[in-house]
């Protein structure tokens, strides 16, 4: 396990000289709540946490921690689902909240330039009101941010038409392990000199540098759309939909499957029955476009086609307000899962006509080891989240009793062609599974990279690659 030197009060007090007093978190309980993310069951406390408002600022933290070699742990807005921005190995948290300026729409070239603490939904608001697209949009893009989206190379429902977050992404700037600043990319379409830097620093989890601006591009903003759910009265027949919904050459914005337990739990959640709450599984469709008569036609088409696989009704949502109720059940799925019992989340990723296997095997898992599993998502994209549940309250129990699941989980994903995370991240949660679909080659070629960037390893150490790390801090699960 690596060491690292502790913060000391004198790096305390030269953290408040580079930020101000009120910027520095030193007590608890708040410090506390920089240790936490959305990932169940995973806590870890900071020594410190400070709270940049500028390049300049995060350029001078990291030198000064990089002298002392004390590891720095970025955060965004802690929504992420894979530990990626837990301090564990202690040190300094450096939260890029404050640094939440749109600073540029260029409506000339469709792009824009944001600090990392943006709001990923505001952001998407905003440039929606210029009739512009910002489509990444994970469950979560009412309070995660850009920066953290740019770390996790986020994803979302919306990815299937449109691409991740690394479709968007033109330009950065940011700040080595080292404090030196340096900028890759630009306001350019096409860009092809040297090594890809833009892309290499999207999805690294903040272990290589952290982003301080980013040049987004947009697209111009879908004038139509159309929502349907489709029910199934079993769940191979809709995974079956998928795969002949991409048969039928029609791209869908959003393409999602919600199998009875996630239902069941999204009705417990919100405490009130949804649309079609007794079938096996649901399809969630969503089309758009400029021109309606053609949006028309698709939606015709693709009615067509998943009543011919088997679905049992084809609902249109033909209000925004139907449009949302549909979405609010498959949105606060993350959250219904949460409160159902002690979880572990695996985002799997398949070649989508490969859905059906993987849903089919993950049933037979869960039954072979006795435990529970909820399974959903962005079918379309063959990411689906497979959540195996617990009762156990112990965590070596709940450990002991899961592991192999989840262990049987993602062979079988792997064996399908696929891997251990979609758009979730691997963070300090999926580390050892890695090498399940990374080839030795390609895990040394990664710790190349890695030594690249970061000779001391003191930029969020502990995640992607697999690093033994120290025993989390209890959590109660609530
Ligand atoms: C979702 C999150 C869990 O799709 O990725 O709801
Ligand atoms: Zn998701």
């Amino acid at each position: 396990m690596p060491t690292f030197s502790p913060v000391t009060p004198e790096i305390v007090s030269a953290l408040e000289k580079i930020v101000g007093a009120d910027y520095v978190v030193t007590t608890e309980p708040e410090l506390l709540l920089y240790g936490r993310d959305e990932t169940e069951d995973l806590q870890y406390r900071p020594e410190v946490a400070v709270r940049p408002a500028s390049t300049d600022e995060i350029s001078k933290i990291m030198a000064l921690s990089h002298a002392h070699d004390i590891p720095v742990t970025p955060r965004g807005a802690g929504t992420g689902l894979s530990g990626g921005a837990l301090p564990v190995f202690g040190g300094i948290v450096l939260s890029v909240d404050r640094m939440n300026a749109i600073l540029e729409i260029d409506e000339n070239n469709l792009m824009t330039r944001v600090q990392p603490g943006v709001i990923t939904g505001v952001l998407q608001d905003t440039v929606a009101e210029k009739g512009l697209y910002y489509p990444p949009d994970p469950a979560s893009n009412g309070s995660c941010m850009i920066g953290g989206n740019i770390a996790e190379n986020s994803g979302g429902p919306h990815c299937v038409k449109y691409g991740l977050t690394k479709d968007y992404v033109l330009a950065l700037e940011a700040v080595m392990p080292n404090g030196d600043v340096f900028r890759t990319g630009g306001k350019l379409r096409k860009d092809v000199a040297g090594y890809n830097l833009t892309q290499l620093l999207v999805g690294s989890e903040g272990t290589l540098a952290i982003v301080t601006e980013a040049t987004l591009r947009l697209i111009p903003l879908p004038s139509y759309r159309r929502t349907v759910l489709a029910p199934f009265d079993d769940l191979d027949t809709a995974a079956k939909g998928i795969v002949a919904v991409y048969q039928s050459r029609i791209t869908p914005a959003a393409l999602e499957i919600v199998e009875k337990a996630a239902i069941e739990a999204a009705v417990e959640h919100l405490g009130r029955d949804v649309p079609h709450s007794n079938a096996e599984a649901q399809i969630l469709l969503e089309l758009d476009g400029t021109d309606e008569e053609s949006l028309d036609r698709d939606l015709m088409k693709v009615g067509e086609v998943l009543l011919e696989v088997g679905a049992m009704d084809v609902m249109l949502a033909d209000t925004p307000a139907k449009e949302r109720e549909l979405w609010s059940v498959r949105k606060c799925l993350g959250e219904a899962v949460k409160k159902q019992a002690a979880y572990v989340e695996c985002d799997t990723a398949v070649p989508p006509d490969k859905v059906p296997d993987l849903l089919r095997g993950v049933r037979e898992i869960a039954a072979t080891h006795e435990i529970r599993q909820i399974s959903y998502g962005h079918a379309g994209d063959g990411n689906i989240h497979v959540n195996v549940l617990t009762d156990d309250t112990d965590r070596a129990v709940r450990e002991q009793k899961l592991q192999p699941a989840i262990e049987a989980i993602f062979e079988l994903a792997t064996g399908l062609g696929g891997t251990i995370t979609g758009e979730h991240g691997v963070g300090c949660a999926q580390s050892r599974y890695l090498s399940l679909c990374r080839d030795p080659i390609a895990m040394a070629a990664m710790q190349g990279i890695k030594d690249a960037f970061d000779p001391k390893g003191l930029l969020n150490p502990g995640k992607v690659l697999p690093t033994e790390v120290p025993p989390p801090l209890p959590v109660a699960h609530v």
